[in-house]
């Protein structure tokens, strides 16, 4: 395939890549790691040639304060050129996009489309919670992804079940590739479409906590459920999940991303989180519980509600782990939609039964809300919290806007 460099890509804005004087220490790496001498410098400042930048990114994960991973959208016509960046002493302000919208802008196009249907339903991204640490994003992008190699494949539903769910670890070995709860990874899987381009990547919450599945590994896991048919029952192979669920130890697998600067969850002591999941939407309630699990001998406080759906307990991912941990550290209601003599459970039927203490963790400034899973899940819930409200003195029209303004509601669908 010809490669097409950034600059002449036809559209009419430029994602132009730049360094932060007011970060950058002057300390050359980046000079020195650019495989095509894109990056110069005079005494003043470190600057990238708009001409030579490829967006390979091999300068930005070894930059050790970050000056370097910086982007502005610019119309084509007005892209900075060597001679302005050497005149700054500070970034300009991107135009036309403050705040959060200007991340999102910096996503890789494809991934960019993926978040803005997976966030649709809360109208968009959200911020993040105050107290959430600053995450990295984009630090491995498609043209040099990061390679990992698979440490472990675990099937999480039981030999009977219709679904086959997996818990995939993936060691990074020497790479940088420093994630947060409630963030995802894109995975390249091998191979071309049916028209001989590359696949282009699909998104996977990471299932560990910060410090990786095994702290002082440089690991993380992920939640895979094989797809064998679509949204309406018709049979298709999905291609990422049936080659990630094939995978054997010792296999490599090529991961870009971080991404997400929104769905991470709060640090500060008393925070509570509520969670609501199906399926493989469980993945960032298991990366914030265990970072919280991992915790408890601090004493910090707040407490946590999972909601949980799923077919039949045999079909739920981590069911053994999470009935063993203590009751009075996690609340945990599980709906279970086809168990054999039960009636059909949905999530926001255990909402509505445990309205009272819903309503109450709602009304609390230090509890933060995470939805994940079917898209179907998404209004049914958001009905749930409001009769939840109504029953108990509250008025979710009133507490949404500030839930979400405040970055302590976010919800992920696909
Ligand atoms: P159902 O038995 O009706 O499919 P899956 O196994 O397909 O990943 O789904 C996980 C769980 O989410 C299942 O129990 C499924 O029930 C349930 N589910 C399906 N649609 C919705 C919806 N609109 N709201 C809440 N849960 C749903």
């Amino acid at each position: 395939m010809a490669h097409v460099h950034p600059m002449n890509a036809p559209t009419d804005v430029f994602r132009q890549h730049l360094i932060d004087p007011e970060i950058c220490i002057r300390c050359n790496t980046c000079e020195e790691t650019c495989p095509i001498d894109a990056i110069s410098h005079d005494e003043r400042n470190y600057v990238v040639d708009p001409a030579k930048c490829e967006n390979c990114t091999a300068c930005i994960a070894p930059c050790p304060t970050g000056a370097i991973d910086s982007w502005r959208q610019v119309p084509r016509s007005a892209v900075y050129t060597i001679e302005q960046q050497l005149g700054w002493d500070a970034l300009p302000p991107q135009q036309g996009t403050p705040g959060a919208a200007e991340t999102a802008t910096d996503l890789p196009p494809d991934v960019a489309r993926i978040v803005a249907r997976a966030t649709a339903g809360q109208g968009g991204e959200s911020p993040p919670p105050w107290s959430a640490a600053h995450p990295y994003v984009n630090l491995h992008a498609a043209a040099k992804p990061a390679v990992a190699t698979v440490s472990g494949n675990f099937r999480l539903t039981a030999d009977d079940a219709s679904s086959d769910v997996r818990h995939l670890v993936l060691d990074f070995g020497q790479v940088a590739f420093p994630v947060l709860e409630g963030q995802t990874v894109g995975i390249l899987p091998p191979g071309v479409d049916a028209h001989g381009r590359p696949h282009h990547p699909r998104l996977y919450s990471v299932a560990s906590p910060r410090e990786g599945e095994r702290p002082r590994y440089n690991n993380l896991a992920l939640t895979v459920k094989r797809v064998t048919e679509d949204h309406d029952g018709t049979p298709v192979r999905g291609v990422a999940s049936n080659f990630l669920c094939d995978l054997a130890k010792g296999d490599t697998v090529q991961v870009i991303g971080p991404f997400g600067t929104s769905f991470l969850m709060p640090n500060h002591p008393g925070a509570n989180l509520l969670m609501v999941c199906t399926g493989t939407g469980s993945a960032p309630m298991r990366a914030m519980t265990e970072r919280r699990r991992r915790r408890i001998g601090l004493g910090e406080g707040g407490s946590l509600m999972l909601f949980f759906g799923a077919r039949r307990a045999e079909e739920l991912p981590y069911f053994g782990p999470l009935m063993k941990l203590p009751g009075d550290f996690i609340d945990i209601n599980f709906a279970f939609s086809r168990a054999a003599g039960e009636p059909k459970r949905y999530v926001q039927d255990r909402i509505r039964e445990r309205g009272a203490d819903v309503a109450r963790l709602l009304a609390d400034p230090d509890t933060f809300v995470y939805v994940c899973g079917l898209k179907g899940m998404e209004a049914g819930v958001a009905e749930a919290f409001a009769d939840a409200c109504r029953a108990h003195g509250q008025d979710w029209d009133a507490l949404l806007p500030a839930l979400r303004q405040q970055g302590r509601y976010h919800l992920e669908t696909y």
